[in-house]
Protein backbone atom coordinates (compact mmCIF):
# COMPACT_ATOMS: atom_id res chain seq x y z
CA UNK A 1 0.00 0.00 0.00
CA UNK A 2 1.93 3.45 -0.94
CA UNK A 3 2.05 5.59 1.71
CA UNK A 4 1.68 9.64 1.24
CA UNK A 5 5.29 10.78 0.53
CA UNK A 6 6.83 14.29 0.90
CA UNK A 7 6.86 15.68 -2.28
CA UNK A 8 10.01 17.70 -3.37
CA UNK A 9 8.40 20.77 -5.39
CA UNK A 10 10.66 22.23 -8.42
CA UNK A 11 10.60 25.64 -6.90
CA UNK A 12 12.95 24.29 -4.60
CA UNK A 13 15.06 23.03 -6.33
CA UNK A 14 17.46 26.30 -6.30
CA UNK A 15 19.79 25.22 -9.22
CA UNK A 16 20.41 22.67 -12.04
CA UNK A 17 22.75 20.66 -9.45
CA UNK A 18 19.88 20.21 -7.09
CA UNK A 19 17.52 19.35 -10.05
CA UNK A 20 19.87 16.49 -11.17
CA UNK A 21 20.92 15.38 -7.37
CA UNK A 22 16.74 15.02 -7.11
CA UNK A 23 16.19 12.96 -9.95
CA UNK A 24 19.30 10.95 -9.04
CA UNK A 25 17.31 10.32 -6.01
CA UNK A 26 14.27 9.28 -7.81
CA UNK A 27 16.67 6.61 -9.91
CA UNK A 28 14.69 7.53 -13.38
CA UNK A 29 16.95 8.82 -16.78
CA UNK A 30 15.94 12.37 -17.08
CA UNK A 31 18.77 14.46 -18.22
CA UNK A 32 19.02 18.36 -18.74
CA UNK A 33 21.42 20.87 -19.94
CA UNK A 34 23.64 23.20 -17.79
CA UNK A 35 21.71 26.18 -19.04
CA UNK A 36 19.06 27.89 -21.14
CA UNK A 37 20.25 28.38 -24.38
CA UNK A 38 19.23 31.98 -26.46
CA UNK A 39 18.85 32.04 -30.61
CA UNK A 40 19.91 29.62 -33.17
CA UNK A 41 22.36 28.22 -30.30
CA UNK A 42 19.77 26.12 -28.59
CA UNK A 43 18.45 22.81 -30.43
CA UNK A 44 15.00 24.11 -29.97
CA UNK A 45 15.08 26.57 -32.76
CA UNK A 46 16.87 24.35 -35.31
CA UNK A 47 14.88 23.60 -38.57
CA UNK A 48 13.35 20.65 -38.97
CA UNK A 49 14.17 20.82 -43.33
CA UNK A 50 13.85 16.94 -44.02
CA UNK A 51 10.13 16.71 -43.41
CA UNK A 52 7.47 19.07 -45.44
CA UNK A 53 4.42 18.83 -43.91
CA UNK A 54 2.00 20.57 -46.49
CA UNK A 55 4.82 22.10 -47.73
CA UNK A 56 6.19 24.04 -44.80
CA UNK A 57 9.14 23.20 -43.13
CA UNK A 58 8.89 23.84 -39.51
CA UNK A 59 11.12 26.13 -38.42
CA UNK A 60 11.39 25.46 -34.41
CA UNK A 61 10.96 22.19 -31.95
CA UNK A 62 8.14 23.75 -30.12
CA UNK A 63 4.65 22.51 -30.33
CA UNK A 64 1.36 23.64 -28.67
CA UNK A 65 -0.50 21.18 -27.65
CA UNK A 66 -4.33 20.56 -28.74
CA UNK A 67 -5.44 22.38 -25.38
CA UNK A 68 -9.71 22.05 -25.19
CA UNK A 69 -11.39 24.77 -22.68
CA UNK A 70 -15.35 23.48 -22.58
CA UNK A 71 -15.89 27.26 -23.72
CA UNK A 72 -17.75 26.88 -27.31
CA UNK A 73 -21.21 27.40 -28.01
CA UNK A 74 -23.56 24.41 -27.63
CA UNK A 75 -23.98 24.21 -30.95
CA UNK A 76 -20.21 23.96 -31.26
CA UNK A 77 -19.29 27.04 -32.43
CA UNK A 78 -16.64 29.55 -31.68
CA UNK A 79 -16.84 32.10 -28.45
CA UNK A 80 -14.46 35.19 -27.89
CA UNK A 81 -12.65 32.38 -25.12
CA UNK A 82 -11.62 30.41 -27.67
CA UNK A 83 -10.63 32.90 -29.79
CA UNK A 84 -8.51 34.33 -27.19
CA UNK A 85 -6.66 30.49 -26.78
CA UNK A 86 -6.12 30.67 -30.08
CA UNK A 87 -4.67 34.15 -30.25
CA UNK A 88 -2.26 33.24 -27.47
CA UNK A 89 -1.17 29.77 -29.46
CA UNK A 90 -0.65 32.17 -32.55
CA UNK A 91 1.41 34.64 -30.15
CA UNK A 92 3.51 31.45 -28.44
CA UNK A 93 6.11 31.07 -31.49
CA UNK A 94 5.55 27.72 -31.53
CA UNK A 95 6.06 26.52 -35.56
CA UNK A 96 3.07 23.57 -35.21
CA UNK A 97 0.14 23.90 -33.74
CA UNK A 98 -1.20 20.12 -32.92
CA UNK A 99 -4.78 20.21 -33.24
CA UNK A 100 -5.81 23.79 -31.45
CA UNK A 101 -7.74 21.53 -29.72
CA UNK A 102 -10.15 18.12 -29.90
CA UNK A 103 -13.55 18.68 -31.85
CA UNK A 104 -16.03 16.62 -32.27
CA UNK A 105 -16.94 15.13 -35.41
CA UNK A 106 -20.63 15.39 -35.02
CA UNK A 107 -22.80 16.28 -32.16
CA UNK A 108 -23.22 13.25 -29.96
CA UNK A 109 -19.46 12.61 -29.97
CA UNK A 110 -18.68 15.81 -27.83
CA UNK A 111 -17.26 15.14 -24.21
CA UNK A 112 -19.15 18.69 -23.08
CA UNK A 113 -21.90 20.19 -24.55
CA UNK A 114 -19.27 23.49 -25.41
CA UNK A 115 -16.93 21.01 -27.35
CA UNK A 116 -16.48 22.49 -30.87
CA UNK A 117 -17.86 20.67 -33.25
CA UNK A 118 -16.25 20.35 -37.13
CA UNK A 119 -19.39 20.72 -39.42
CA UNK A 120 -20.46 22.57 -42.40
CA UNK A 121 -22.34 24.89 -40.15
CA UNK A 122 -19.66 25.71 -38.13
CA UNK A 123 -17.02 26.26 -41.04
CA UNK A 124 -16.99 29.89 -40.85
CA UNK A 125 -16.18 29.93 -36.69
CA UNK A 126 -13.35 27.79 -37.70
CA UNK A 127 -12.15 29.36 -40.50
CA UNK A 128 -12.30 32.71 -38.19
CA UNK A 129 -10.13 30.89 -35.65
CA UNK A 130 -7.61 30.06 -37.43
CA UNK A 131 -7.41 33.54 -39.25
CA UNK A 132 -7.03 34.92 -35.75
CA UNK A 133 -3.76 32.48 -34.65
CA UNK A 134 -2.16 33.14 -38.40
CA UNK A 135 -2.84 37.07 -37.45
CA UNK A 136 -1.20 36.79 -33.86
CA UNK A 137 1.30 34.83 -35.02
CA UNK A 138 2.19 37.40 -38.37
CA UNK A 139 1.97 40.49 -35.33
CA UNK A 140 4.39 38.91 -33.50
CA UNK A 141 6.56 36.97 -35.66
CA UNK A 142 6.67 38.59 -39.17
CA UNK A 143 5.23 35.68 -41.13
CA UNK A 144 3.51 32.23 -41.07
CA UNK A 145 5.30 30.68 -44.11
CA UNK A 146 6.47 27.96 -41.59
CA UNK A 147 3.19 27.76 -39.15
CA UNK A 148 1.75 24.68 -39.37
CA UNK A 149 -1.60 24.40 -38.03
CA UNK A 150 -4.01 20.82 -37.43
CA UNK A 151 -6.99 20.28 -36.30
CA UNK A 152 -7.70 17.51 -33.49
CA UNK A 153 -10.71 15.17 -34.37
CA UNK A 154 -12.48 13.69 -31.88
CA UNK A 155 -15.31 11.17 -30.74
CA UNK A 156 -15.47 10.85 -26.91
CA UNK A 157 -16.91 7.62 -26.75
CA UNK A 158 -17.08 6.41 -23.17
CA UNK A 159 -16.39 9.83 -22.08
CA UNK A 160 -19.69 12.00 -24.49
CA UNK A 161 -21.68 14.38 -22.30
CA UNK A 162 -22.99 16.28 -25.50
CA UNK A 163 -26.09 17.64 -23.99
CA UNK A 164 -25.72 17.78 -20.18
CA UNK A 165 -22.58 18.56 -18.19
CA UNK A 166 -23.60 15.95 -15.66
CA UNK A 167 -25.02 13.42 -17.96
CA UNK A 168 -22.58 11.07 -19.15
CA UNK A 169 -23.85 9.43 -22.58
CA UNK A 170 -21.46 6.57 -23.67
CA UNK A 171 -21.03 4.70 -26.82
CA UNK A 172 -17.85 2.19 -26.28
CA UNK A 173 -15.88 -0.43 -28.29
CA UNK A 174 -16.32 -3.19 -25.46
CA UNK A 175 -17.41 -3.77 -22.25
CA UNK A 176 -15.06 -3.19 -19.83
CA UNK A 177 -14.82 -4.81 -16.25
CA UNK A 178 -13.26 -1.61 -14.33
CA UNK A 179 -14.30 1.22 -16.46
CA UNK A 180 -18.09 0.62 -17.35
CA UNK A 181 -19.42 0.97 -13.71
CA UNK A 182 -17.17 4.71 -13.22
CA UNK A 183 -18.56 5.45 -16.47
CA UNK A 184 -22.29 4.25 -16.53
CA UNK A 185 -22.09 1.79 -19.18
CA UNK A 186 -24.75 -0.52 -17.91
CA UNK A 187 -26.20 -2.39 -21.45
CA UNK A 188 -24.52 -3.90 -24.52
CA UNK A 189 -26.60 -1.00 -26.34
CA UNK A 190 -23.74 1.25 -25.85
CA UNK A 191 -21.58 -0.57 -27.57
CA UNK A 192 -20.74 0.57 -30.84
CA UNK A 193 -22.03 -2.23 -33.96
CA UNK A 194 -19.94 -2.81 -37.04
CA UNK A 195 -22.86 -0.65 -39.21
CA UNK A 196 -22.84 2.17 -36.83
CA UNK A 197 -18.78 2.54 -36.87
CA UNK A 198 -19.25 2.98 -41.15
CA UNK A 199 -21.06 5.70 -40.53
CA UNK A 200 -19.07 7.34 -38.34
CA UNK A 201 -15.71 6.68 -40.64
CA UNK A 202 -17.93 8.83 -42.68
CA UNK A 203 -17.88 11.38 -40.08
CA UNK A 204 -14.44 11.43 -39.66
CA UNK A 205 -14.04 12.00 -43.85
CA UNK A 206 -16.30 14.96 -44.21
CA UNK A 207 -14.29 16.65 -41.06
CA UNK A 208 -11.66 16.24 -42.38
CA UNK A 209 -12.77 17.65 -46.00
CA UNK A 210 -14.16 20.83 -43.81
CA UNK A 211 -10.37 20.79 -42.07
CA UNK A 212 -8.90 21.36 -45.83
CA UNK A 213 -11.75 23.56 -46.77
CA UNK A 214 -10.76 25.98 -43.93
CA UNK A 215 -7.05 26.27 -44.57
CA UNK A 216 -5.78 23.65 -41.67
CA UNK A 217 -2.34 21.84 -42.69
CA UNK A 218 -3.20 18.78 -40.69
CA UNK A 219 -6.18 17.07 -39.53
CA UNK A 220 -4.93 14.58 -36.00
CA UNK A 221 -7.02 11.67 -35.96
CA UNK A 222 -7.21 11.48 -32.25
CA UNK A 223 -5.69 7.90 -30.82
CA UNK A 224 -5.56 9.01 -27.25
CA UNK A 225 -6.97 9.25 -23.70
CA UNK A 226 -9.34 6.90 -23.59
CA UNK A 227 -11.67 8.47 -26.17
CA UNK A 228 -13.25 6.18 -28.79
CA UNK A 229 -10.75 5.49 -31.22
CA UNK A 230 -7.67 4.61 -28.33
CA UNK A 231 -10.74 2.10 -26.81
CA UNK A 232 -10.91 0.61 -30.34
CA UNK A 233 -6.86 -0.37 -30.07
CA UNK A 234 -7.63 -2.44 -26.74
CA UNK A 235 -10.36 -3.78 -28.36
CA UNK A 236 -9.23 -7.27 -27.65
CA UNK A 237 -12.51 -9.12 -26.83
CA UNK A 238 -14.75 -7.57 -29.32
CA UNK A 239 -16.06 -9.69 -32.28
CA UNK A 240 -15.98 -8.74 -35.28
CA UNK A 241 -14.32 -7.04 -37.98
CA UNK A 242 -13.28 -3.87 -35.81
CA UNK A 243 -11.81 -6.07 -32.61
CA UNK A 244 -10.06 -9.32 -31.96
CA UNK A 245 -6.19 -9.00 -33.70
CA UNK A 246 -4.01 -6.12 -34.06
CA UNK A 247 -5.72 -5.82 -38.08
CA UNK A 248 -8.98 -5.37 -36.79
CA UNK A 249 -8.59 -3.04 -34.12
CA UNK A 250 -6.45 -0.76 -36.06
CA UNK A 251 -9.03 -0.97 -38.80
CA UNK A 252 -11.18 2.08 -38.34
CA UNK A 253 -7.63 4.53 -38.60
CA UNK A 254 -7.25 2.53 -42.03
CA UNK A 255 -10.71 3.01 -43.30
CA UNK A 256 -10.87 6.65 -42.34
CA UNK A 257 -7.42 7.99 -44.34
CA UNK A 258 -8.60 5.36 -47.31
CA UNK A 259 -11.96 7.40 -47.19
CA UNK A 260 -9.90 10.78 -47.04
CA UNK A 261 -7.72 10.27 -49.88
CA UNK A 262 -10.41 8.56 -52.13
CA UNK A 263 -12.33 11.93 -51.71
CA UNK A 264 -9.10 13.51 -53.37
CA UNK A 265 -8.37 15.55 -50.21
CA UNK A 266 -4.96 16.29 -50.02
CA UNK A 267 -4.75 17.23 -46.14
CA UNK A 268 -1.89 16.61 -44.12
CA UNK A 269 -2.35 13.64 -41.29
CA UNK A 270 -1.29 13.38 -37.58
CA UNK A 271 -2.11 10.76 -35.10
CA UNK A 272 -1.95 11.73 -31.27
CA UNK A 273 -1.57 7.83 -29.91
CA UNK A 274 -1.41 6.72 -25.71
CA UNK A 275 1.70 4.86 -26.40
CA UNK A 276 1.00 2.78 -23.21
CA UNK A 277 -1.56 3.12 -20.75
CA UNK A 278 -2.18 1.42 -17.01
CA UNK A 279 -5.50 -0.05 -15.08
CA UNK A 280 -7.50 2.95 -13.30
CA UNK A 281 -6.73 4.54 -10.42
CA UNK A 282 -8.52 6.29 -7.59
CA UNK A 283 -7.93 7.54 -4.40
CA UNK A 284 -6.58 5.06 -1.38
CA UNK A 285 -9.35 4.88 0.72
CA UNK A 286 -7.40 4.27 3.62
CA UNK A 287 -5.26 7.18 3.44
CA UNK A 288 -8.20 9.67 1.93
CA UNK A 289 -10.07 11.71 4.88
CA UNK A 290 -13.07 14.32 4.74
CA UNK A 291 -11.58 16.53 2.23
CA UNK A 292 -8.39 15.41 1.40
CA UNK A 293 -8.15 12.62 -1.76
CA UNK A 294 -5.49 10.21 -0.46
CA UNK A 295 -2.96 8.88 -2.86
CA UNK A 296 -3.41 6.98 -5.92
CA UNK A 297 -3.58 3.33 -5.84
CA UNK A 298 -4.94 0.83 -8.73
CA UNK A 299 -8.21 -0.88 -8.94
CA UNK A 300 -8.36 -4.23 -8.34
CA UNK A 301 -7.43 -6.15 -11.51
CA UNK A 302 -6.37 -9.21 -9.91
CA UNK A 303 -9.70 -11.18 -11.01
CA UNK A 304 -9.30 -9.53 -14.87
CA UNK A 305 -5.85 -11.56 -15.55
CA UNK A 306 -4.47 -11.85 -18.09
CA UNK A 307 -5.28 -7.82 -18.75
CA UNK A 308 -7.34 -7.12 -22.30
CA UNK A 309 -8.65 -4.14 -21.30
CA UNK A 310 -5.90 -1.43 -22.14
CA UNK A 311 -3.31 -1.08 -25.08
CA UNK A 312 0.27 -0.64 -24.43
CA UNK A 313 -0.05 -2.70 -21.17
CA UNK A 314 1.77 -5.81 -19.90
CA UNK A 315 -1.17 -8.29 -19.56
CA UNK A 316 0.62 -10.32 -17.13
CA UNK A 317 0.95 -7.20 -15.09
CA UNK A 318 -1.03 -3.95 -16.01
CA UNK A 319 0.86 -1.92 -14.18
CA UNK A 320 4.01 -2.01 -16.61
CA UNK A 321 3.57 -0.81 -19.89
CA UNK A 322 4.37 -2.81 -23.20
CA UNK A 323 5.39 -1.23 -26.56
CA UNK A 324 5.38 -3.65 -28.99
CA UNK A 325 2.06 -2.66 -30.38
CA UNK A 326 2.87 0.82 -29.93
CA UNK A 327 5.86 -0.16 -32.31
CA UNK A 328 3.55 -1.88 -34.68
CA UNK A 329 0.91 0.90 -34.70
CA UNK A 330 3.62 3.40 -35.62
CA UNK A 331 4.88 1.42 -38.42
CA UNK A 332 1.12 1.00 -39.83
CA UNK A 333 0.73 5.16 -39.75
CA UNK A 334 3.99 5.24 -41.63
CA UNK A 335 3.08 2.83 -44.23
CA UNK A 336 -0.73 5.19 -44.13
CA UNK A 337 1.04 8.47 -45.23
CA UNK A 338 0.84 10.11 -41.79
CA UNK A 339 3.58 12.55 -41.17
CA UNK A 340 3.26 13.60 -37.60
CA UNK A 341 2.68 11.30 -34.18
CA UNK A 342 2.06 12.73 -31.35
CA UNK A 343 2.76 10.62 -28.25
CA UNK A 344 1.22 10.48 -25.12
CA UNK A 345 -0.14 7.84 -22.60
CA UNK A 346 -3.06 6.85 -20.50
CA UNK A 347 -6.12 9.20 -19.95
CA UNK A 348 -6.97 12.24 -17.65
CA UNK A 349 -10.25 10.41 -16.74
CA UNK A 350 -8.99 7.17 -15.06
CA UNK A 351 -4.93 7.16 -14.24
CA UNK A 352 -4.40 11.41 -14.82
CA UNK A 353 -0.82 10.71 -13.02
CA UNK A 354 0.89 8.90 -16.11
CA UNK A 355 -0.74 11.32 -18.83
CA UNK A 356 -0.28 14.91 -17.05
CA UNK A 357 2.09 14.81 -14.02
CA UNK A 358 1.19 17.39 -11.61
CA UNK A 359 1.90 18.13 -7.93
CA UNK A 360 -1.93 19.23 -6.97
CA UNK A 361 -4.53 16.85 -7.92
CA UNK A 362 -7.86 17.95 -9.91
CA UNK A 363 -11.16 17.51 -7.93
CA UNK A 364 -11.74 14.06 -9.69
CA UNK A 365 -8.18 12.84 -8.93
CA UNK A 366 -5.93 11.51 -6.53
CA UNK A 367 -2.42 12.52 -4.45
CA UNK A 368 0.57 11.54 -6.68
CA UNK A 369 1.14 8.22 -5.76
CA UNK A 370 4.68 8.30 -7.55
CA UNK A 371 6.80 11.82 -7.80
CA UNK A 372 5.31 13.21 -10.82
CA UNK A 373 9.11 13.50 -12.27
CA UNK A 374 8.93 9.74 -12.72
CA UNK A 375 5.39 10.65 -14.62
CA UNK A 376 7.06 12.88 -16.98
CA UNK A 377 10.08 10.91 -17.34
CA UNK A 378 8.17 7.50 -18.09
CA UNK A 379 6.84 9.54 -21.02
CA UNK A 380 10.06 11.00 -22.41
CA UNK A 381 11.49 7.88 -22.38
CA UNK A 382 9.12 5.96 -24.21
CA UNK A 383 8.97 8.65 -26.83
CA UNK A 384 12.71 7.75 -26.92
CA UNK A 385 12.44 4.55 -27.75
CA UNK A 386 9.24 4.22 -30.31
CA UNK A 387 11.15 7.71 -32.32
CA UNK A 388 14.31 5.09 -32.17
CA UNK A 389 11.99 2.09 -33.33
CA UNK A 390 10.35 4.19 -35.86
CA UNK A 391 10.54 4.94 -39.80
CA UNK A 392 12.63 7.62 -40.22
CA UNK A 393 10.58 10.38 -41.88
CA UNK A 394 8.11 10.36 -39.01
CA UNK A 395 8.28 13.59 -36.96
CA UNK A 396 7.49 12.50 -33.12
CA UNK A 397 5.90 14.92 -30.76
CA UNK A 398 6.57 14.51 -27.02
CA UNK A 399 4.37 15.59 -24.48
CA UNK A 400 3.68 15.98 -20.43
CA UNK A 401 7.07 18.05 -20.05
CA UNK A 402 5.10 21.35 -18.37
CA UNK A 403 5.67 19.85 -14.24
CA UNK A 404 9.19 20.33 -15.22
CA UNK A 405 9.20 23.92 -14.45
CA UNK A 406 11.96 25.76 -14.01
CA UNK A 407 13.74 22.94 -15.75
CA UNK A 408 11.35 22.58 -18.80
CA UNK A 409 13.90 24.09 -21.26
CA UNK A 410 16.67 22.24 -20.19
CA UNK A 411 15.44 18.61 -20.48
CA UNK A 412 13.62 19.91 -23.88
CA UNK A 413 17.35 21.25 -24.89
CA UNK A 414 18.93 17.96 -24.08
CA UNK A 415 16.13 15.47 -25.92
CA UNK A 416 15.96 17.32 -28.91
CA UNK A 417 19.76 17.43 -29.08
CA UNK A 418 20.00 13.94 -28.83
CA UNK A 419 17.00 12.91 -30.82
CA UNK A 420 14.94 11.78 -28.47
CA UNK A 421 11.45 13.42 -29.96
CA UNK A 422 11.73 15.77 -32.75
CA UNK A 423 9.35 18.63 -30.77
CA UNK A 424 8.53 19.03 -27.22
CA UNK A 425 4.73 19.73 -26.92
CA UNK A 426 3.52 21.67 -24.36
CA UNK A 427 -0.03 21.86 -22.86
CA UNK A 428 -0.96 23.25 -19.56
CA UNK A 429 2.59 25.94 -19.43
CA UNK A 430 1.06 26.89 -22.70
CA UNK A 431 -1.97 27.94 -20.89
CA UNK A 432 0.02 29.94 -18.36
CA UNK A 433 2.53 30.91 -20.07
CA UNK A 434 2.25 30.82 -23.64
CA UNK A 435 5.68 32.65 -24.97
CA UNK A 436 8.02 30.36 -22.63
CA UNK A 437 10.29 29.34 -25.83
CA UNK A 438 10.03 32.98 -27.31
CA UNK A 439 11.81 33.97 -23.57
CA UNK A 440 14.11 31.34 -23.46
CA UNK A 441 15.60 32.19 -26.97
CA UNK A 442 15.81 35.42 -26.28
CA UNK A 443 16.65 36.19 -22.88
CA UNK A 444 18.30 32.41 -21.47
CA UNK A 445 15.92 33.02 -18.68
CA UNK A 446 12.08 32.81 -17.96
CA UNK A 447 9.97 34.74 -15.76
CA UNK A 448 9.01 32.95 -12.33
CA UNK A 449 5.91 34.19 -11.42
CA UNK A 450 4.20 32.45 -14.62
CA UNK A 451 5.41 28.92 -14.74
CA UNK A 452 2.33 26.66 -14.61
CA UNK A 453 3.03 24.65 -10.99
CA UNK A 454 0.18 22.43 -12.23
CA UNK A 455 -2.35 23.23 -9.69
CA UNK A 456 -4.63 21.80 -11.97
CA UNK A 457 -7.69 24.56 -12.10
CA UNK A 458 -7.40 23.93 -15.69
CA UNK A 459 -9.34 20.37 -14.90
CA UNK A 460 -11.00 21.03 -11.80
CA UNK A 461 -12.79 23.75 -13.71
CA UNK A 462 -14.27 21.92 -16.33
CA UNK A 463 -14.87 18.82 -14.00
CA UNK A 464 -17.48 21.33 -12.36
CA UNK A 465 -19.00 22.70 -14.88
CA UNK A 466 -16.59 25.73 -15.90
CA UNK A 467 -14.83 26.67 -18.22
CA UNK A 468 -11.25 25.72 -18.54
CA UNK A 469 -8.14 28.13 -18.36
CA UNK A 470 -5.32 29.09 -15.87
CA UNK A 471 -7.03 30.55 -13.04
CA UNK A 472 -4.13 31.32 -10.74
CA UNK A 473 -1.66 33.18 -13.20
CA UNK A 474 -3.48 34.23 -15.97
CA UNK A 475 -5.70 37.45 -15.13
CA UNK A 476 -8.06 36.84 -18.10
CA UNK A 477 -9.70 33.88 -16.33
CA UNK A 478 -8.71 35.39 -12.19
CA UNK A 479 -10.97 38.14 -12.54
CA UNK A 480 -14.21 36.02 -14.20
CA UNK A 481 -16.92 35.45 -11.92
CA UNK A 482 -16.30 31.69 -12.67
CA UNK A 483 -12.81 32.21 -10.75
CA UNK A 484 -14.82 32.57 -7.77
CA UNK A 485 -17.04 30.01 -8.34
CA UNK A 486 -13.90 27.59 -8.94
CA UNK A 487 -12.61 28.92 -5.18
CA UNK A 488 -15.85 28.23 -3.51
CA UNK A 489 -16.56 24.73 -5.19
CA UNK A 490 -12.53 23.88 -3.85
CA UNK A 491 -13.55 25.13 -0.45
CA UNK A 492 -16.45 22.75 0.00
CA UNK A 493 -14.62 19.77 -1.04
CA UNK A 494 -12.13 20.71 1.19
CA UNK A 495 -14.61 21.40 4.47
C1 LIG B 1 -7.33 21.84 -19.77
C2 LIG B 1 -6.77 20.76 -20.66
C3 LIG B 1 -7.33 20.52 -21.90
C4 LIG B 1 -6.81 19.51 -22.73
N1 LIG B 1 -7.37 19.28 -23.96
C5 LIG B 1 -6.87 18.32 -24.76
C6 LIG B 1 -7.42 18.09 -26.04
O1 LIG B 1 -8.36 18.76 -26.49
N2 LIG B 1 -6.86 17.10 -26.80
C7 LIG B 1 -5.80 16.35 -26.37
O2 LIG B 1 -5.32 15.48 -27.10
N3 LIG B 1 -5.26 16.57 -25.15
C8 LIG B 1 -5.75 17.53 -24.35
N4 LIG B 1 -5.16 17.78 -23.14
C9 LIG B 1 -3.91 17.07 -22.78
C10 LIG B 1 -2.71 17.95 -23.17
O3 LIG B 1 -2.66 18.11 -24.56
C11 LIG B 1 -1.37 17.36 -22.66
O4 LIG B 1 -1.19 16.07 -23.20
C12 LIG B 1 -1.31 17.25 -21.15
O5 LIG B 1 -1.72 18.44 -20.53
C13 LIG B 1 0.14 16.91 -20.69
O6 LIG B 1 1.05 17.86 -21.20
P1 LIG B 1 1.59 19.06 -20.26
O7 LIG B 1 2.43 18.41 -19.20
O8 LIG B 1 2.40 19.94 -21.17
O9 LIG B 1 0.41 19.76 -19.71
C14 LIG B 1 -5.69 18.76 -22.30
C15 LIG B 1 -5.13 19.01 -21.04
C16 LIG B 1 -5.66 19.99 -20.22
C17 LIG B 1 -5.01 20.25 -18.88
Amino acid sequence: MPQMFKLTRIPTLKTVGEFRNHVASLRIELPCEETILTGAGSPLARPLEGVLINGKALSNRYAIQPMEGWDGTTNGGVTEDVLRRWQRFGQSGAKLIYGGEAMAVRPDGRANPNQLIINDANKADLAKLLQALLIAHKERYGNTDDLVIGFQLTHSGRFCKPNDKSRMEPRVAYRHPILDQKFNVTSDEQVWTDSEIEQLIGNYVEAARIAWEVGADFVDIKHCHGYLLHEFLSAFTRPGQYGGPFENRTRILREIISGIRAGGNKIELGVRLSAFDFVPFRPDPALSQAGKLGPGVPEDFSRFLPYRYAFGVNPQNPLEYDLTEAYQFVDLCAKLGVKLVNLSAGSPYYNPHIQRPAAYPPSDGYQPPEDPLVGVARQINVVRQIKAHAPRDLLFVGSAYSYLQEYLLHVAQYVVRHGWSDLIGLGRMTLAYPTILADALEKGALNARTICRTFSDCTTAPRNGLISGCYPLDNYYSAKPEHVRLKEIKKAVRA
